[in-house]
């Protein structure tokens, strides 16, 4: 068995690769791969370990060859997976739900909170020199307890979002194609019908829905607009929701109070981008899944799913089953 694996990755999913005594070839690099050089190194393989940055579409299956079985991401989302493609020639895609989500969702909350007591502003201020006394007006920000802290999407992270909001009495309002009548039932959520309800009635807005056509600049200029001005957005979903030129606009026209970024679009954000020129928006690189621990997992999940397929055994979390079925795994 051959497996290629992306990237530079922590070294316990592809220790477990080596372990198994396949070819195990890596990509040693932090950077992506070239383009080129993907198309080259997935030749022949039975397996690929992929990253977000590598797309998953029918020339890279082409150039694998009909012996691939498996596609493991390490992330949980697959936007990147053409996922139809995939499932007609019976490779399977797999990604890395559950071990992030808290990791994540940690994440979306610092961010709220950073945001919502201007933390990056205050830094650069001590840091430039500027801290002469204790100020009356100095950085002012939004209070968190007692807010509503609103939720589009309400899967496996916006529900952790959800529970971080219960120590700071929050009320917790959510928007999801998916009615969840047992975290009404269990935590006293409001759902919301629409979208515009939940921006209409937050005080933070936070995104954890997948990208797909549907959710591309889900928050846009119209959207942005029924925010309250007080309102902070954040964004650990995936960049392309939120539509960059409207949300720049909504910042510095005060429209709404701040935003909070783990993404962009596009990844990485240019230097230009005029969202870099606003200190309401906090932007950091795509780290959400980054503790060592949540990384350490993702990286043996993806492995255990590998090795599961490559030895004729289910995969722990498939995200198209038909090609499991058709593999005769499921
Ligand atoms: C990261 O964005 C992930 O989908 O895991």
């Amino acid at each position: 068995m051959r497996v290629f694996i992306t990237r530079n990755i922590p070294d316990v999913g592809p220790a477990k690769l080596r372990a198994t005594g396949w070819e195990i070839d890596q990509w040693q690099s932090d950077d992506v791969i070239p383009r080129a050089s993907l198309l080259e190194k997935v030749h022949g393989a039975d397996a690929v370990l992929s990253l977000l940055t590598e797309r998953i579409d029918a020339e890279l299956l082409d150039a694998a060859g009909p012996q691939l079985k498996v596609v493991a991401n390490l992330a949980v989302g697959f936007d990147n997976f053409v996922v139809g493609e995939m499932t007609k020639r019976h490779v399977i895609g797999t990604n890395t739900p559950d071990v992030l989500t808290d990791t994540t969702a940690d994440l979306a909350w610092a961010l709220l909170m950073a945001t919502a007591r201007m933390l990056p502003q205050a830094q650069k201020y001590v840091h430039d020199g500027k801290w002469t006394t204790w100020g009356p007006l100095l950085f002012r920000g939004q209070d968190i307890h007692h807010a509503t802290l609103g939720l589009i999407g309400v899967g496996r992270i916006g529900a952790a979002m959800a529970r971080r909001a219960s120590g700071f009495e929050m009320k917790v309002v959510y928007y999801d194609a998916y009615r969840r009548q047992d975290l009404e039932d269990k935590y006293g959520y409001h759902y919301a019908s629409s979208v515009e309800e939940v921006l209409h009635q937050a005080d933070f807005v936070s995104v954890h829905t997948p990208y797909m056509p549907e959710t591309h600049h889900l928050i846009d200029a119209d959207r942005l607009k029924l925010m309250k001005s007080t309102a902070i957005l954040i964004n650990s979903a995936r960049g392309p929701i939120v539509d960059p030129k409207a949300l720049y606009d909504a910042l510095r026209n005060g429209t709404i109070w701040a935003a909070g970024l783990d993404v962009t679009s596009p990844e990485p954000i240019h230097m230009d981008d005029p969202l870099l020129t606003l200190d309401n928006c906090l932007i950091v690189p795509h780290i959400a899944s980054a503790s060592m621990k949540t990384r350490d997992n993702m990286s043996e999940l993806a492995a255990d799913n590998i090795i599961n397929v490559l030895t004729h055994k289910a995969p722990k979390t498939p995200v198209n089953k038909d090609a499991v079925v058709a593999q005769g795994l499921g």
